[in-house]
């Protein structure tokens, strides 16, 4: 992709004007020597983002959260600045009750702090706090075809989920992710591989407006955990609320036993005495997670010495008890909500100059103001 850097990469993309139109072509643009100096920060940011689905389940933590934390932890080390969002406008497009969004939203933070996010060390806050991040949306969705975005994978699965209520915000989702990236000036993006082709859409965004209006936003960068994709307990889809193959990580143990119990092992293992293949077991693909020797595990399995059953009550309580810390800090931070609400809020005001300026920035360049 590097090699389309500076010019469109998409063949859809609107014809640029002819040399006689007023409007510099993209190749003047790109020719002309650079009239300011960068305005990209010194270091690295990071960013990422979280709807506030009501549950955070395990896949969020190994495809995502683990990197939300180790980032922040060498964001302090090497000095760059590391920035989480719970996305309460993109949860607009799925989600309808005011009640249950503000209540979810501050679960949601209240869980991402309790998975070791620490307000001292980034800026944790809500989307809609900093409403910015609409106006750069809007600007964005001027450069941005409406052909990528029919053609965007999430857009289709979305409209599958919920055929009855296919609003416009399903189709710019993808912008506002843009928007919310690079508001920040961001370019390290710790994300699940669900979340790829939103990013490259991000950076096919950065790379149209760059190329009609100035070098102004880094490319942003997948940052990827050892788990890109974990599968739901069916084994087969990726886990997600929508498919309800979750494991809650802070939900109540016996919560977390049922829903380990109910997951799919080798569907070729049929009696206890088969031997079974850890390579494929989505059970024993977790255990790497939680214990050194999960070799071990994988082994019992392959000889049959152990059952699956076995092998899922070993993870269930392994687990429960490497969350266990978690859970409770999250129930303490639950218990007092105003305390919660203005770490938010301070959250959001930390990071204004930062907005401020590259809106300034954005107008000025796209002839606002
Ligand atoms: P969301 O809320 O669905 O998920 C949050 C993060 O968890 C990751 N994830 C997974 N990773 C591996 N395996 C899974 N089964 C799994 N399920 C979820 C996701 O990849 C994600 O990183 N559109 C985004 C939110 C968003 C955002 C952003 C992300 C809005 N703006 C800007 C990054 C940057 C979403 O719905 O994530």
């Amino acid at each position: 992709m590097s090699g389309s850097r500076g010019r469109v990469a998409r063949p859809d993309y609107p014809p640029r004007p002819a040399p006689s139109a007023k409007l510099a072509t993209m190749t003047e643009a790109a020719a002309k020597p650079a009239a300011r100096p960068s305005t990209l920060p010194a270091k690295p940011r990071a960013f990422s983002g979280i709807q506030p689905s009501g549950i955070t389940h395990l896949g969020n933590d190994l495809g995502a959260i683990r990197n939300f934390v180790a980032l922040q932890n060498r964001g302090v080390a090497e000095g760059f600045e590391t920035i989480y969002c719970i996305v309460d406008y993109h949860a607009l497009t799925s989600s309808h009750d005011p009640e249950i969004l503000r209540l979810r939203t501050l679960e949601m933070a209240a869980s991402l702090i309790a998975l070791g996010l620490d307000p001292d060390k980034c800026t944790l806050f809500v989307q809609s706090h900093r409403p910015e991040v609409t106006e750069l949306c809007w600007l964005f969705n001027t450069v941005t075809p409406v052909g990528w975005l029919l053609r965007t994978p999430t857009y289709k699965e979305k409209r599958a989920n919920q055929p009855d209520d296919i609003n416009h915000g399903l189709l710019t989702y993808p912008v506002l992710q843009a928007a919310d990236i690079v508001l920040w000036k961001a370019s390290l993006v710790p994300i699940g591989k669900d979340q790829a082709p939103h990013l490259e859409l991000s950076r096919e965004i950065v790379r149209a407006f760059n190329a009609r209006y100035g070098e102004t936003f880094p490319e942003p960068k997948a940052v990827y955990t050892e788990a890109p994709v974990v599968l739901g307990t069916d084994g087969v889809k990726k886990m997600s609320k929508s498919v309800g193959n979750t494991i809650e990580i802070l939900g109540e143990p016996d919560v977390i036993r049922k829903q380990v119990m109910s997951m799919v092992t080798d569907t070729q293992r049929i009696m206890r005495s088969d031997p079974g293949r850890p390579q494929v077991c989505n059970v024993c693909q977790m255990h790497r997670h939680f214990g050194a020797d999960y070799e071990e595990v994988w082994e019992g399995e392959r000889t049959a010495r152990t059952g699956c059953v076995d092998t899922k009550k070993l993870l269930a309580e392994r687990i429960i008890a490497h969350y266990a810390p978690a859970r409770e800090t999250y129930r303490e931070l639950m218990a007092d909500l105003p305390r919660l609400r203005r770490t938010l809020e301070e959250g959001a005001e930390r990071i204004r100059p930062i907005a401020e300026a590259t809106m300034a920035e954005v107008r000025e360049r796209m002839g606002l103001r």
